[in-house]
């Protein structure tokens, strides 16, 4: 199946409208300005409609949401495309332990712990900041045809050099029609459910060649054996024509990436020593981003 037919049997959801007009008024109100579109965490394919089970693909989020607060310190706008429940910008240094940081005073009244101060403050100036600003916009899905309808209609908005688009998320390369799927929920008694996934057609040539050919288009790669990701890279590149493909192992995500364009390919590697002073992965890409898309924006002037 090719994505037009794809989008043509597979119906919008409900909330689908409301969001996109969510995301043109935010562009709307960033005219000119760089806009980067990033996407995180995996999609969910349900196996019931009323759904108990379902098959998810792997990704915490942590390279979206850290690379979001580094395009919004770079001085970009965001709008952050994430999956329902996984790490979000800012809130991602606080996933376990906010309540911890607050104290009841009285039975009256809630106050941050005096010693908290220095941790939470400058996360929480930040992310104000930006809110306040309207420079991030953050919406989010849990199903594959949910996030395939909006990286659809927010890319369709997304068609100028000066935005970026950074496909960060783990994306499903299977699924089952919903035409196919059982109402309720798979009885054990009535044996092992017998599952017939279908492909999902790959979205990139819709985003590279026909809804947004003017952006700065970046997808990721990953991959558990290294004898297979640079050529696995530069077939994506071939393949789909966009500006840069990044490429990452599995087990070693956190401290190496390689970025792979027509101009040959970049290791970024983060050193133990580097992180341990706190400095994160995401910081290099995306500074390295920075000044590549600079460059692109000139270009086209
Ligand atoms: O979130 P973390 O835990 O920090 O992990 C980050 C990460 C490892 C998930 C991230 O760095 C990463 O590599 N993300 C991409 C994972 C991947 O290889 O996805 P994919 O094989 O499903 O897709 C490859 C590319 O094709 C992607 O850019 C995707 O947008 C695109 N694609 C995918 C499916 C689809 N139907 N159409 C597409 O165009």
């Amino acid at each position: 199946m090719d994505w037009e037919s794809f989008y043509d049997t597979h119906p919008s959801p409900s909330t689908h409208e409301p969001t996109i007009c969510e995301v043109e008024n935010f562009v709307c109100s960033h005219e000119n300005e760089k806009i980067v579109f990033v996407t995180s965490g995996g999609t969910t394919v349900p196996i019931e409609h009323n759904t108990v089970r379902f098959v998810d693909n792997f990704s915490v989020g942590t390279r979206g949401s850290a690379s979001a607060e580094y395009f919004l310190q770079c001085g970009y706008c965001v709008i952050f495309l994430y999956r329902s429940n996984s790490l979000e910008p800012f809130v991602r240094h606080f996933n376990n332990s906010l309540l911890d940081k607050f104290e009841i005073v009285d039975n009256k009244s809630i106050q941050m712990k005096q010693s908290e101060f220095d941790t939470l403050y400058p996360v929480l100036k930040k992310f104000k900041d930006a809110k306040e600003a309207n420079r991030l916009l953050s919406i989010s899905f849990t199903t594959l045809i949910e996030y395939m309808w909006l990286v659809r209609g927010c890319c369709m908005l997304l068609d100028t050099k000066y935005c970026m688009l950074y496909f960060a998320a783990a994306v499903s390369d299977f699924y089952i029609p919903p035409s196919e799927m059982k109402e309720h929920k798979h009885q054990s008694n009535d044996g092992p459910p017998l599952i017939a996934l279908r492909l999902v057609p790959k979205v990139l040539p819709a985003v590279t060649h026909i809804w947004s050919p003017n952006a700065y288009i970046i997808s990721f790669k990953l991959e558990t054996d290294a004898e297979i990701l640079l050529e696995k890279c530069k077939s994506a590149l071939a393949k789909y024509k966009h500006q840069l493909v990044i490429g990452n192992l599995l087990s070693t995500r956190k401290h190496n990436v390689k970025l792979v364009s027509r101009d040959g390919i970049e290791d970024i590697t983060l050193s133990t020593a580097d992180s341990e002073t706190g400095l994160e992965i995401e910081y290099l890409i995306v500074t390295n981003l920075e000044a590549k898309h600079d460059a692109y924006i000139k270009s086209k002037q």
